[in-house]
């Protein structure tokens, strides 16, 4: 099927938001050291435009994980690809995701890191698709609640496409008139 695509949050809408929360961020973490650990590849862009936004000093560290499922939905079966490399013992870590869906992800990367003693985990995720939960999953930051449907751009993709698009996007099928040609 032809997918096309409908504009969801235009960049103006998501460098608003993202100064929004690198300000509670900024106030939350404010005297404390911070490592931010993205979640490849996804987060990234986000993670870019938030750490730039902070008035407080970070450090950086990434993970990576696959998921074997179909091209839209992760399977449970996960597993990490490419660990930290800080020790997070004692450190306040922020856990920076693209899109919270069906909780699995987060889940397994939360209770992977925990066991490793960091002195705070917190979450914040660029999307969080609430009616997709399968694990019961709150993140602490939130850009933008969204329903059931499958987006990308900003650092999202359908089969690692799209991620470069500045705006987020609806994917839907062609049948739908008023969506604009996907490229
Ligand atoms: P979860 O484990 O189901 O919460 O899924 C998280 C991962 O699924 C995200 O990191 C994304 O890679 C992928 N994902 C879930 N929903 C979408 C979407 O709407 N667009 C692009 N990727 C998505
Ligand atoms: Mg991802």
């Amino acid at each position: 099927m032809t997918m096309s695509r409908q504009l969801l949050f235009s960049q103006e809408d998501i460098q608003k938001r993202v100064r929004e929360l690198a300000c509670d961020l900024s106030s939350d973490y404010k005297g404390s050291e911070l490592l931010i650990v993205g979640v490849l590849n996804g987060a990234y862009i986000f993670m870019a435009d938030l750490v730039r936004a902070l008035t407080i000093s970070c450090q950086m560290d990434f993970v990576r994980v696959a998921s074997y499922g179909s091209e839209k939905e992760s399977s449970g079966l996960i597993k990490m690809t490419k660990d930290i490399e800080t020790d997070i013992s004692g450190r306040n870590i922020l856990l920076v995701e693209d899109i919270l869906d069906t909780g699995l992800t987060l889940r397994f990367l939360v209770d992977n890191l925990k066991v490793r003693n960091p002195r705070s985990l917190k979450v914040c995720a660029f999307l969080d698709k609430r009616p997709r939960r399968k694990t019961p999953f709150e993140a602490d930051y939130v850009g933008f609640t969204i329903d059931d449907v499958f987006v990308v751009g900003y650092g999202l993709d359908f089969n690692e496409e799209y991620r470069y698009l500045p705006d987020v996007y609806k994917l839907v099928g062609n049948e739908d008139k008023n969506a604009e040609g996907a490229k």
